[in-house]
């Protein structure tokens, strides 16, 4: 069966959500393409015998109650996921989630993890040096306790997007206590509702040495280890975490995270796992035997994986159909799903967005967007494929990779 776009919407358009707004501090599609919707499930194994959308009634539910028959009792990512001992998370957009009770809905049915997009973020949180603006943190907080998730704060220390007060005329020490501030203030601030911090966020660069950055030339290397030393102060039960891109392969990069970690826990530095973020091209993810080779190295540390940022792009090959895509996204999350559950330190994987409708992915052009389901709210092949990973006990064909 085909992937033609669908006529329409999957259920009823009067009770759309707005559409995307261009800009803004939590972008939705910046290119403004109206992607393909798929036309319900999408035909895959096991779910070949559920209808299409716009077959029979009309549907209101942006997620159909007969995908949920379809894939049995587990039906949901959070439940399966529940099963390996696996949270699956998804960034969540301040936006989307006011706006959007569609969006609310799929959040809460599917996901056990929550990790703000945008709204921990130092800039953000402290507009300026006095005054603190956790409400809509707070909001998102609250809302996944309601659900019953649990909540990852991202990111305390970042070289990106600091507040506007901070610059390099700043004078070291006055950063340092700042810095120091906003840490304890957030990580006090959530105390015994944050499950994991993303602590320090990218420290490291291609070449697997400190990046330089405002906060290592004003502050020094140490920086790091004294942010996981406040942090442990402030709440002794989160889970603290290193969070970086662009390691996933075995490459200089992971080599120098992983000499830094060492270091740290050699030390004594309360951290306790490592977030590797995964913004991958489809065609660009490392075959699955190498990523557990390489998360391997790090759980030797005694170390956590998470997958912390999960979005799998796929517009590079402009020749590809958009049916040969998806089958490859699908593969590429059923893959990172499955070395998840075949790597016992592995206990997260966290999508960057919940909806190709919401994502800070850009360029796709006309080629669907790099999540587990689509601007209808759809399940996409990627989404069966990451269930696959989740439910399957057979493992033979996991690490097929083209
Ligand atoms: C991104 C958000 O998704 C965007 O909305 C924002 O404009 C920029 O930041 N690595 C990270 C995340 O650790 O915080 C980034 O999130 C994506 C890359």
């Amino acid at each position: 069966m085909a992937c033609e776009p669908s006529a329409g919407l999957p259920f009823d358009p009067a009770s759309a959500p707005p559409s995307v707004p261009a800009g803004g501090a939590e972008p939705g599609n910046p290119t403004g393409v109206q992607g393909v919707s798929l036309p319900g499930p999408v035909s895959d194994g096991a779910s070949q015998s559920a209808p299409a959308a716009g077959q029979g009634a009309v549907i209101h539910s942006p997620v159909r109650p007969d995908f949920f028959d379809d894939v049995g009792a587990e039906g949901t990512l959070r439940a399966a996921g529940s099963k390996r001992g696996i949270l699956v998370g998804a960034a969540v957009g301040m936006q989307a989630l006011m706006t959007d009770p569609h969006y609310r809905k799929l959040l809460a049915e599917q996901f056990s993890y929550v990790t703000p997009e945008n709204r921990m973020k130092w800039g953000l949180v402290q507009p300026n040096p006095t005054t603190w603006s956790l409400g809509q943190a707070d909001e998102i907080v609250a809302q996944a306790e309601a659900a019953g998730q649990r909540v990852k704060g991202h990111a305390l220390v970042w070289h990106r997007e600091l507040p506007w007060w901070v610059d390099e005329d700043t004078e070291p020490e006055v950063l340092r206590a700042a810095l120091e501030a906003h840490v304890r203030k957030m990580v006090s601030h959530y105390r015994g509702r944050i499950h994991a911090w993303d602590v320090v966020n990218d420290a490291v660069d291609w070449t697997g040495a400190m990046r330089p950055s405002l906060l290592l030339d004003k502050l020094g290397p140490g920086y790091v280890a004294d942010a996981f030393h406040w942090a442990h102060s402030e709440d002794p039960d989160a889970l603290l975490i290193y969070n970086d891109y662009a390691m996933c392969w075995l490459n200089e990069k992971a080599d120098g995270v992983l000499s830094m970690l060492t270091d740290l826990v050699n030390s004594g530095v309360p951290i306790h796992g490592v977030g590797f973020q995964m913004h991958v091209d489809v065609r660009n993810l490392p075959r699955p035997m190498k990523l557990q080779q390489n998360w391997q190295r790090f759980a030797a540390l005694g170390l956590r994986i998470n997958v912390s940022e999960l979005d799998i792009p796929m517009a590079e090959e402009k020749e590809a159909t958009i049916e040969q895509d998806l089958q490859l996204q699908k593969q590429a999350f059923r893959n990172v799903f499955r070395v998840c559950v075949e790597t016992p330190a592995c206990d997260s994987v966290t999508t960057w967005g919940v909806t190709d409708r919401y994502t800070w992915v850009t360029g796709f052009e006309g080629h669907d967007g790099p999540l587990l389901f689509t601007k209808d709210y759809e399940p996409k092949p990627a989404f069966y494929g990451a269930m696959q990973a989740l439910v399957d006990e057979d493992t033979s064909e996991w690490y097929a990779w083209p």
